[in-house]
């Protein structure tokens, strides 16, 4: 892409090697601050203990239920832990209407608890009794390993009464309610905390679980000593914890400020939880559609993209009325998309903007939009990973990774490698691995383990 007009107009999204230091400097210290009990209140990352203090061995078997709440969809599962590293999983999908995501806490916990018997009736597991783990994908307060009081909700949820609630005590007492269910709850966690298990039970070098899916998070390894808010009584028996970091809400204490441009306020004022997750925001799959929404409908203003085009009146208003209507999976086909037929580009241009005809040119500079703000992304999730890669410190460092981002985008992870290189010590070599259902076969693991102590 030539065009210099343009590339002056999305300047604001490259950002540079110095500010890539510098946000690596506040992060790494914001980490630090939600590890320590005298800082913790003040963090934006709050770096939650998980109580989950064992990897797995891979020698962990048995039939396990999970649910996995908090993504694109909900699903109940079905996982066999085989040993020898190996699991098989079943499950169903189930939507959950934008009524239950926004409606009271108990509905959403009676779909929940309708949900998980429907897929025991239908696999016939109803006399076996098997523990159940509940990924649970919002930031908790963990009071043990079935204990977790939500926070507060982000990714376009908002049900009633349950924030500050324990969730496994709702999920448990919708489960009561319909009275046909016997069901033992071992555990609830984060889908970090799940990714960062199921992918340590393949590669026992795996310290490090993240999330780039619908919203951003990680999870790390470590060592009790510098676990300030765990109490002294996990630290006797055990070398090391898993702790959430919530992540996603870097930068609401303003850290992120000489960074974000006016379109990431926009997407977050319009956004259901307005100031918080501010770091999500930049990265996630809820957001960084609209984000190229916003970019795009300026541009266009701006005579930047689309100049020639006769529709583009019609295409201008679309974009400006109808919230949500770039899809994040569109800046993944749009980068994958091949010079000069962009194919797949003109396909989104035609059916959901009635725009026909686009120029090789405009295609070009549309897959620039969305190369700006995915980089973007891709540098901030390796700043995230290079401090907590830094932090554990040893020789080699597998990072377990998750999420539609990640996956479905054809450059997300070379982005974040090559930016990675410049931030992880020299000392250190590290590899980013993909996930095998990391909530569904993570929450066995954690309900295996737990049941082993
Ligand atoms: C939540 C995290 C979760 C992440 C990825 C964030 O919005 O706060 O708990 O791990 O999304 O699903």
């Amino acid at each position: 892409m030539q065009d210099q007009h343009l590339k002056d107009f999305l300047k604001e999204f490259n950002i540079s090697d110095s500010q890539i230091q510098e946000l690596y400097k506040r992060f790494t210290l914001e980490i630090r601050k939600g590890l320590s009990k005298a800082t913790q209140k003040q963090a934006d990352t709050k770096c939650f203990m998980t109580y989950v203090q064992d990897l797995p061995s891979g020698d962990e078997k048995g039939d396990f239920l999970a649910l996995d709440l908090g993504g694109t969809n909900f699903r109940v599962l079905r996982v066999s832990l085989k040993g020898h590293h190996e699991a098989e999983i079943d499950f169903k999908v189930y939507a959950v209407p934008k009524e239950i995501m926004t409606g009271l806490g108990t509905q959403l916990f009676d779909h929940i608890a309708n949900c998980l018997a429907e897929f025991v009736n239908e696999y016939s597991l109803g006399d076996q009794h098997l523990p159940l783990g509940f990924t649970f994908s919002f930031p908790c307060i963990q009071l043990g390993l079935t204990k977790g009081l939500l926070v507060r909700w982000t990714k376009g949820f908002q049900c009633a009464g349950v924030e500050n609630e324990d969730v496994v005590s709702l999920l448990k007492e919708a489960i009561a309610r319909r009275g046909d269910l016997v069901i033992e709850v071992m555990a609830i966690l984060n889908d970090a905390t799940g990714t960062l298990m199921s992918c340590a039970h393949r590669n026992p070098e795996c310290r490090i679980g993240v999330i780039i899916g619908t919203g951003c998070n990680a999870c790390y390894v470590e060592r009790v000593e510098n676990a300030d808010l765990l109490e002294p009584e996990h630290k006797v028996d055990k070398t090391h914890i898993l702790v959430n970091t919530e992540w996603g809400a870097f930068g609401e204490s303003g850290q992120l400020e000489f960074v974000r441009t006016d379109y990431d306020r926009k997407v977050d004022k319009s956004s259901l939880n307005a100031d918080t997750q501010l770091f999500e925001k930049m990265i996630s799959g809820m957001y960084l559609g609209e984000l190229v929404r916003l970019v795009l409908h300026d541009a266009i203003q701006a005579n930047l993209i689309f100049v020639r085009s006769s529709d583009k009146k019609k295409f201008t208003n679309a974009l400006a009325e109808r919230v949500g209507c770039f899809e994040t999976r569109f800046i993944s086909e749009i980068e994958n998309d091949s010079f000069p037929d962009f194919q797949q580009t003109r396909i989104i241009l035609k059916e959901i903007f009635g725009l026909e005809r686009a120029s090789v040119e405009d295609c070009q500079k549309l897959r620039y939009i969305c190369e700006c703000i995915s980089k973007r992304a891709a540098k901030l999730v390796a700043v995230g990973l290079s401090g907590l890669i830094n932090k554990i410190g040893e020789p080699h460092v597998v990072v377990g990774v998750d999420g539609t981002v990640y996956r479905c985008h054809p450059h997300f992870d070379k982005y974040m490698r090559d930016a990675m290189r410049k931030l992880v010590s020299p000392k250190i070599t590290f590899d980013l691995m993909l996930s095998e259902d990391g909530s569904g076969r993570g929450a066995a693991l954690v309900a295996a383990v737990a049941s082993k102590n």
